[in-house]
């Protein structure tokens, strides 16, 4: 990619997201030295911490500084003192935005029977990527509100959808469909109740999805699809959708793979810097007690490096995870005894073992 040493920016952020960078960093650290891999990593502060300290979120003149490597990697931001999330609208849909990073990549992956909460269904049968749209629909922030607190307050939250920005994400599933041998893409929508902007959805996807004659694509509505996720996961190969309904289904899949500390993501930019995170938020219930599971902080260094080109990196640190939760080292939550740190320091030894 551009550069040698490979420039990762960390920002570990707020709650259990401090938590489980340090672990994920760990890891990176074990597989650049095994592997040989050069690599410059620098950490940002930013958080609720440094925003209620200094009232800045972020430097001026930080995304373009973002844009200098190769890669971002966030934590999760949250902190009960930022009620409105201000800061982390800034640090991390700010970032998604002004990088234009428009595919929010969430692999939903079972590692082991034991994780898989479905009556019987298998690990195996939980194996799909939803592609969220991660730049338009209800996060663009455009409305306001009139007459604030009074009995006539009037709140309007517009939702934005451009055939440019539609068509982009369906196409980039489809792309992916096509160059990783899956057979099927399923577009998720509201279009019998937004009769405008998910109209625009519905039909970008016919049109798009016929230049694509050897992948089936499927449609659905979002309300159906959450039950037919429950009902039979393996249906499902590669979902596209919009912003806020993948947004929720990926906390939906998350749970599909073993629970929130095991769902790793990307915000990909193909010709820009992309920015890696774990779904899970900020987890303020279990701050500081050492149980935040980090291998969905670990699995998404493995994304990082993967879209890096960093393969076999990659591939090593996913296989510690898999032997990590085989031996049960891991924390409670995925079947094993560990606290945080051990779970990350037993990944960082199998990749540094690579056994
Ligand atoms: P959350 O993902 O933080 O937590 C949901 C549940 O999952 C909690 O019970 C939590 O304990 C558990 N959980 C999450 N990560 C875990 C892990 N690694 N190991 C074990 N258990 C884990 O979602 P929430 O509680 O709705 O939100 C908390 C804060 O995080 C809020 O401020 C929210 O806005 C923010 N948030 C941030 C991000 C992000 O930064 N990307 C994502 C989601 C939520
Ligand atoms: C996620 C989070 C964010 C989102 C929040 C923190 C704004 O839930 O990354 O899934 O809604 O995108
Ligand atoms: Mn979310």
């Amino acid at each position: 990619m551009k550069s040698n040493p490979k420039k990762f920016a960390f920002i570990a952020g707020d709650g259990i997201g401090v938590d489980v960078t340090i672990e994920a960093l760990k890891v990176l650290r074990a597989v650049a030295e095994v592997e040989g891999l050069e690599i410059e990593v620098k950490e940002f502060d930013y958080g609720a911490e440094r925003y209620l300290k200094t009232g800045e979120a972020l430097p001026p003149g930080s995304y373009d500084h973002f844009k200098t490597y190769d890669a971002i990697y966030m934590g999760a931001f949250g902190d009960p003192r930022v009620p409105d999330m201000a800061h982390a609208r800034e640090i991390l849909l700010g970032t998604r935005f002004e990088l234009d990073q428009y595919i929010n990549f969430r692999p939903v992956r079972c590692f082991s029977d034991n994780l898989c909460p479905l009556k019987n269904w298998t690990a195996n049968d939980i194996d799909f990527v939803v592609f969220r749209e991660n730049t338009e629909g209800l996060y663009v922030g455009v409305g306001g509100i009139f007459k604030k607190g009074t009995p006539d307050e009037i709140a309007i939250q517009e939702q934005i959808n451009t055939r440019k920005g539609v068509e982009r994400i369906i196409r980039a599933a489809f792309e992916f469909a096509k160059s990783r041998g899956r057979s099927s893409v399923t577009m998720a929508d509201k279009s019998n109740a937004l009769r405008f902007g998910h109209d625009l959805w519905l039909r970008t996807f016919a049109e798009v999805a016929a230049e694509y004659p050897e992948i089936e694509n499927n449609h659905m509505y979002i309300d159906a699809m959450a039950m037919a996720l429950i009902r039979d996961p393996s249906a499902f190969e590669v979902i596209v959708t919009c912003n806020l309904f993948g947004d929720i289904i990926t906390d939906l899949g998350a749970q599909l793979q073993g629970g929130m500390g095991m769902a790793g993501s990307g915000n990909i930019n193909p010709e820009g810097t992309s920015m890696f995170e774990p779904v899970h938020g900020s987890a303020p219930d279990i701050v500081g007690q050492d149980v935040a599971n980090p291998f969905a902080a670990i699995l998404t260094v493995a994304m990082m490096l993967e879209h890096c080109g960093e393969t076999a990196a990659a591939d090593r640190i996913e296989q510690a995870v898999r032997d990590c939760l085989a031996a049960k080292e891991s924390t409670v939550e995925v079947g094993g005894s560990l606290g945080t740190k051990a779970t990350g320091d037993a990944v960082a030894r199998r990749v540094r073992k690579g056994e």
